[in-house]
């Protein structure tokens, strides 16, 4: 602007000082040719500097854009952009690298790096997201450009360009070393287990053996405890704690092989109490059975296991409780889409030292050669398969509460038969 404004005042000094005395006809064509003299140097002023406003956007652009390149190529997670025909429109260098792809060899390629077996799981993921709900932190597998699998975690999120097409950004981190881990861990808590359970199977099968193998060493010099028949009867019980034993381990070991199918909660309840009813007659423990309202409600469960967890948590109650002790059975709603069994009884309760441990597998306070203290580990083994729990609420001398939680089955949900 300044300088046509210093154009126009030259202009007007060199008018006055040499074009004063010039007619008025050459005149009028220098007032003319200096309309358009500034005109034109007005445009081209306008030109220059929309021009130079362009470049100055332009270049800004080209930073910003070369900002956002560095940002996606710093970031250690794999970054991938396709669209619903999963053609890759971005790819970012950690991605290039991760999948063993040279620079640009990604883009326009359609998702390579799913393997087969995968493909139906990133439809399931792409429809999710679509519906509005991305996938956060899924835990899958996905194929070098060499064709080999690894484990990831991805997430998917929806994406859209300024023009409103629709596309879906793919995060992904290598977990390869955190699996291996796991598995280690894995490993290490099972030799763990191996370990304990070895050991508490010789502490619990050391004691009846040897007791049994000094009777039979005195049976057979003819010296006997009391009579014969006594004795045969103490050797026939402790036989049978190892038998019961044996079947406690095998039931501890095989958890997780089960056949789950709706089970109506109150028959098993009946089944089982049926079942044990000599025995609590036997010790006058009066049984009530509370099952209002619960006929009919269902749980997917295998039959078998289900019974057991009723049996033992029913036997432990009996164990409890002394003569003419009382035991209930109540059943009833809990929180949304659960059921709740709470078995009750009177018995001696648990010490607070004590609760911390009753379901360590062979933690017993029964006297050596009756309790094998497998039976809650058994309990929590086979709630843990079937989506349960189980609390305790204990007051010593005063009585103890099994609280049974599961989670209800509905017709709408998981068909039955499920192995698990
Ligand atoms: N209802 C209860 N009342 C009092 N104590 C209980 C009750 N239920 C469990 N316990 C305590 O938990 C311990 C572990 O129970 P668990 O069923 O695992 O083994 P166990 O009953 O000792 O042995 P087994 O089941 O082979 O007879 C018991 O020894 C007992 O101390
Ligand atoms: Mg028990």
């Amino acid at each position: 602007m300044s300088v046509v404004a210093l154009v126009l005042a030259l202009w007007e000094l060199i008018e006055n000082r040499f074009f004063r005395h010039l007619d008025y006809v050459t005149l009028h064509y220098l007032y003319i040719t200096r309309g358009i003299a500034v005109s034109m140097l007005l445009a081209f002023w306008a030109a220059w500097f929309v021009l130079r406003e362009r470049k100055e956007k332009e270049q800004q652009l080209r930073l910003s854009s070369q900002r956002y390149r560095a940002i996606l190529d710093s970031s250690p997670s794999a970054i991938l952009l396709f669209d619903q025909s999963l053609c890759i429109c971005e790819c970012n260098a950690a991605a290039e690298h991760l999948y063993g792809y040279t620079p640009g060899e990604l883009l326009g390629a359609f998702m390579p790096t799913v393997p087969p077996e995968r493909a139906t799981e990133l439809q399931e993921l792409m429809s999710q997201v679509r519906l509005g709900t991305p996938a956060l932190e899924v835990e899958t597998q996905r194929r070098t450009k060499t064709g080999q699998c690894f484990d990831v975690q991805l997430s998917l999120l929806p994406f859209r360009d300024p023009g409103q097409q629709e596309y879906f950004l793919e995060v992904t981190n290598d977990i390869r070393e955190r699996v291996r881990l796991r598995q280690t861990l894995l490993q290490i808590e099972k030799l763990t287990t191996m370990g304990q359970m070895a050991a508490g199977t010789a502490h619990h099968l050391n004691t009846p053996l040897a007791s049994m193998l000094l009777r039979l060493g005195m049976m057979r010099e003819g010296k006997y405890e009391g009579s014969l028949q006594a004795d045969l009867e103490r050797l026939e019980s402790s036989m049978l704690f190892c038998q019961h034993f044996v079947q406690q381990l095998l039931r501890f070991s095989r958890a997780g092989q089960w056949q789950k199918q709706p089970e109506t909660v109150a028959a098993t309840l009946q089944a089982v109490t049926g079942f044990l009813s000599p025995q609590l007659m036997a010790k006058r423990i009066r049984l009530s059975l509370d099952l209002d309202g619960m006929n009919g409600v269902r749980v997917l469960a295998d039959r078998n296991q289900l019974e057991a967890l009723f049996l033992i948590l029913l036997s432990n109650a009996a164990d409890a409780v002394g003569p003419d002790g009382s035991i209930r059975v109540r059943c009833g709603p809990s929180r949304e889409q659960h059921i709740e069994v709470q078995i009750a009884d009177d018995g001696c309760g648990i010490e607070s030292e004590v609760l911390p441990h009753i379901f360590e597998p062979f933690f017993t306070t029964k006297p050596p050669g009756t309790g094998t203290g497998l039976g809650l580990a058994i309990a929590s083994n086979i709630l843990q398969n079937h989506g349960g729990s189980v609390r305790f609420d204990s007051a010593p001398h005063r009585g103890t509460t099994a609280i049974v939680e599961l989670p209800l089955w509905q017709e709408t949900g998981a068909g039955p038969g499920g192995k698990s």
